[in-house]
């Protein structure tokens, strides 16, 4: 296990868990991609590729033989100019305006270990044993920059993580049109390719579909990951399903404008790239500067769409989000926003806090309206003080009370944005991203602060802490929301200005690494308008996130079961909301809301002091059964079961590490006259351990309850119904 290299041929072989990945150094210096998939012990290259000439493909000046084309050759880092036509990973403008690069293979070193990338988040590890790395060092002739391209992979996972660090070894400055982070050449073109599209209130719909020729690709212009695309791409044999099939996932480690794009080319192969999204992006680089491209985290399975996710799902859970609260089970909330909106006062707040506790709920989150003179959505982004109308005694005096009752107490945050009516925007009018003589476009009444200079990531930083420091917050909510316009910066010059987006983001990961590290007996969660930032790049500082602001428990199923495809349980939150639903409008049972949002991490948003005493007892009773399950739905393997994608029934399994107990949900929207019976096939659980069905006292072999099934009751009736069953080995 690890990573070989045999000089002989120049071959590199990757094992990472049970897949390998092999490239190698051919003709003179071209770095070129042999094989990715189920592990091969030793390789001996019996699918390497014949050397055949291709009219129109053309044949760099150094090719030994006339079949070298860098437009038939799988490659590692393609670029433009020298007979690839296929879209690069790296284009770089010179001095003299030219855009064409020669790179070739230097170097290299295979070290154990993964490094952490500067100013940028990324995977981890914590022992050094349990990764190695290959750097592979390439310089181009004709401008003397250099790139590093690292390659870690994780032994006991089905992990290779891709990034590139561009060095100007140069001694003129070069302008960086293009600069992505990974590209991958398969062989063929026979995949469905998988990507998350959504909007707001509907993030992350799972959407499967043929590759064709050309290219098809997902991306955001919107100056984050957002609501309608996600920084996700995977390829799928037609074959594969949840349980069996190859597929290949590829998870971009960044929040702002991102590509991924498949090309398939006149001769069905397929190149995948990935990488900061070259539209509108441009970055100059001085001789002696160095560019470092996020991370791209590559998975392989064998096992499905399941397997995929399930390897996201521990590496994201385990070493990429960190903190204290990395590895605790999760408080259960409840968030006062949809219960009172703008209008709340500190009795208010108070008195919904008393009520939670009562139920078992362990803490209370003050959402938007605390500060400034916010009222309503028009005013005080940037005023981060109390709101004396509304909190006469002072943040730290209701912190204090609701602490009193024996609850934990967190507060909302937006910290990105600033209001025209603030104190803030008074004083600084050019803190916002805006570009001269232009309208500064506002989104939900607000403009977006400039986190590409430093004296605002300074200020900004400063205000939340000394809110932080003056309160006893325990959480934090983290919101964004809207998209940029208007992108420019006061402080760059205009030579740089295709920079701004790219900086926005630097700025902001550098506040949050500051606040969040500083207050490491906090937890939080990062949102924006609901899902509009669920990318790997926040989970790195936020080990939680509020998935969407669309609460109705059906709309529900389908948000956690797509977001599940590459993000942990413990990522989600969930919560219990009034009906009619205010997103929807639709009433669904409380048991089926309380059954959605209790298979994640499980909170409340509603005015509990309106609960009847039979809605305050169902409620009591979801609280205290999750609190007893919490660890294995927030820490456990997620198994997709019945796609709600597919039909109007969804089911999905807890399971944990150890196989010992288990929960299955079952879901169906709507009933119907004369149902089909449905038997749920438990995958996952082991094979050959008794388990005792809870709810029933019935007593089955994994082996039955995988194979053949759990029957749903035909008594379960009425439409929003949901079943829920406890399985526990004896
Ligand atoms: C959008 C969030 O997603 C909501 O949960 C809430 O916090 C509002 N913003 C507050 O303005």
């Amino acid at each position: 296990m690890g990573i070989f290299y045999e000089e002989a041929t120049k071959t590199f072989h990757l094992q990472a868990g049970d897949s390998s990945y092999v490239m190698q150094v051919v003709d003179n210096g071209f770095l070129a991609h042999l094989y990715w998939g189920r592990k091969v012990e030793k390789y001996q290259s019996t699918n390497r590729q014949p050397i055949v000439s291709r009219s129109f493909s053309g044949n760099p000046s150094s090719a030994i033989d006339r079949g070298l084309s860098l437009d038939t050759l799988p490659q590692e880092f393609p670029v433009y100019g020298t007979t690839d036509y296929r879209a690069p990973i790296v284009q770089v403008q010179l001095e003299n305006g030219t855009t064409i690069t020669d790179f070739r293979y230097d170097s290299h070193r295979i070290f154990p270990g993964k490094p952490l990338l500067e100013g940028l988040p990324a995977t981890y590890i914590e022992e050094k044993e349990e990764a190695e790395t290959l750097e592979l060092q390439l310089s181009d002739r004709l401008s003397g920059l250099k790139a590093e391209l690292l390659y870690t992979v994780y032994h006991k996972r089905a992990v290779i993580v891709r990034s590139i660090r561009l060095v100007n070894n140069g001694t003129h400055s070069l302008r960086l049109l293009r600069a992505l982070s990974t590209s991958v050449d398969f062989r063929d073109d026979e995949f469905d390719m998988i990507t998350l599209p959504g909007a707001w209130a509907k993030e992350r719909e799972i959407e499967r579909f043929p590759l064709r020729r050309g290219t098809q690709s997902t991306e955001s212009r919107r100056g984050a990951s957002s609501h309608q695309q996600n920084p996700f791409l995977a390829l799928a044999r037609k074959d594969t399903n949840e349980q069996h099939g190859d597929v290949y996932g590829f998870s971009f480690v960044y929040s702002g404008n991102f590509l991924a794009q498949a090309e398939v080319d006149q001769f069905h192969t397929t190149r995948v790239l990935m990488g900061i999204n070259p539209f509108d992006f441009s970055w100059k680089l001085e001789a002696g500067e160095v560019f470092q491209c996020p991370e791209v985290v590559m998975v392989h399975s064998h096992e499905g769409l399941g397997g995929m996710s399930r390897t996201y799902h521990d590496l994201y859970r385990s070493r990429l989000a960190r903190g204290a609260f990395r590895d605790k089970e999760r408080p259960v909330l409840i968030n006062n926003w949809e219960a009172t909106y703008f209008d709340f006062n500190a009795e208010k707040i108070e008195s919904i806090a008393a009520a939670g506790r009562e139920l078992g709920i362990e803490l209370m989150v003050l959402d938007d309206g605390w500060f400034g003179k916010r009222n309503d959505d028009k005013t005080s982004l940037g005023d981060w003080f109390v709101n004396e109308e509304k909190l006469p005694d002072g943040l730290e005096n209701l912190a204090a009370r609701v602490r009193d009752m024996g609850m934990e107490f967190g507060l909302w945050f937006e910290p990105e944005m600033v209001s025209a009516d603030s104190d803030l925007y008074r004083k600084h009018p050019d803190w916002c991203l805006h570009v001269p003589n232009a309208d500064r476009s506002e989104s939900r009444n607000q403009l977006v602060l400039d986190f590409s200079r430093e004296d605002v990531c300074i200020t900004v930083t400063k205000m939340v802490m000394d809110v932080l420091s003056n309160a006893p917050i325990t959480y934090v909510k983290w919101d964004m929301n809207r998209h940029i316009t208007e992108i420019g910066s006061a402080q760059l010059p205009a030579d740089r200005q295709r920079e701004t987006a790219h900086r926005y983001m630097l700025g902001l990961y550098s506040v949050m690494e500051r606040i969040t590290t500083s207050f490491p007996h906090i937890l939080f969660e990062s949102c924006s308008g609901g899902g509009g930032r669920v990318d790997p790049g926040m989970l790195f500082y936020m080990p939680q996130t509020w998935i969407s602001d669309n609460t109705d428990a059906v709309s529900r199923l389908k948000i956690q079961y797509g977001t599940s495809l590459v993000y942990p349980v413990s990522s989600m939150g969930a919560h219990v909301s009034d009906v009619p639903n205010h997103q929807v409008h639709r009433i669904t049972s409380l048991k089926m809301r309380g059954d959605v949002a209790a298979s994640g991490n499980l909170g409340y948003e509603l005015d509990l002091t309106k609960l009847s005493d039979q809605e305050k007892e169902e409620v009591k009773k979801q609280v205290a059964v999750y609190k007893e399950h919490r660890s294995l739905i927030q820490f456990g393997d997620f198994y997709r079961l019945l796609s709600p994608f597919e039909g109007n029934e969804t089911a999905w399994i807890c399971i944990n590490k150890e196989k010992t107990e288990a929960i299955l949900s079952y879901f169906r929207v709507l009933d119907a006259p004369n149902p089909p019976l449905r038997t749920i096939k438990a995958y996952g659980l082991h094979p050959e351990k008794m388990y005792i069905i809870q709810e029933t006292g019935e007593l089955a072999g994994g082996d039955e309850l995988m194979y053949a099934g759990i029957v749903i009751p035909p008594s379960l009736s009425g439409d929003f119904a949901s079943a829920v069953f406890h399985l526990k080995e004896v």
